[in-house]
């Protein structure tokens, strides 16, 4: 399963099988959690077998269970923090579904006091991946439609489409696609997070997911 395939075989899952990570899936995990901290100055944790965060009342609401692994999203408290968590964050969601794993990014349903993450001076957790072998594969989400998330004067370029093509496909908080991307007139594209809960951890989700259907090479991000 190539990149793009992961993209639109990824949903959210919510329960896991009572399953372990095996060592050299968990080796090729770690190091793009390497790649990635280098990449993307964070401080990206793996933290396996390890059930505490998700052994709590509100997760259990929030419908979590069998969940022993996960990503914590961790990194100087800076005022990039937020996107390039989302931005690397989803670049390991995407391995990890390749890998044959699921995954569902959570902010708010998991026990911060019990889970085992390390907050060096300075820096900040801002959420974090439960990462498993799941129940199901979930379902796809309701999308806005495409018109609604990007601005183009003109006709939308071929590029342009895959890449919201693929950004529609990206997971956001609550599903709520606070995101908007502008193709300006000097053919570089703006993307914004509008007003929502983790909208920029959003912002730096959707960005990757448009660069891997758009092709990189055909960006230049208006900053
Ligand atoms: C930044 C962020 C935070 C999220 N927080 C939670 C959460 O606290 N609890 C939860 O159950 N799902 C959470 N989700 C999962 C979203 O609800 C889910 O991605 C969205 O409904 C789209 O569904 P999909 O991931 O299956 O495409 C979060 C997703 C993102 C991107």
């Amino acid at each position: 399963m190539d990149v793009l395939e992961a993209m639109r075989a990824r949903h959210s899952v919510r329960q896991y099988l009572d399953k372990p990570i095996p060592a050299d899936v968990l080796a090729k995990l770690r190091n793009e959690v390497d790649a990635c901290n280098r990449g993307g100055d964070l401080h990206i944790q793996l933290v396996a077998d390890e059930p505490g965060a998700f052994d709590c009342a509100v997760a259990k609401y929030g419908s979590f269970s069998g969940v022993s692994n996960y990503l914590a999203l961790v990194g100087p408290d800076d005022d990039g923090l937020e996107e390039r968590a989302g931005y690397y964050g989803e670049r390991l969601v995407i391995l990890a579904q390749t890998l044959g794993l699921n995954t569902c990014w959570v902010g708010l349903t998991f026990s911060k006091k019990k889970a085992r993450i390390e907050v060096g001076p300075g820096e900040k957790l801002v959420l974090i991946i439960a990462l498993g072998y799941g129940a199901t594969q979930g379902a796809a989400h309701k999308d806005k439609p495409m018109e609604k998330l990007c601005q183009v004067s003109g006709d939308m370029p071929n590029w342009f489409r895959r890449g919201m093509e693929y950004a529609m496909l990206a997971p956001t908080a609550v599903n709520q696609q606070k995101f908007r991307f502008t193709l300006e007139t000097d053919g570089r594209v703006r993307a914004e997070a509008l007003r929502g809960p983790f909208s920029r951890v959003d912002l730096g989700i959707v960005k990757y997911h448009f660069e891997q259907g758009a092709g990189a090479e055909n960006i230049i991000w208006a900053e």
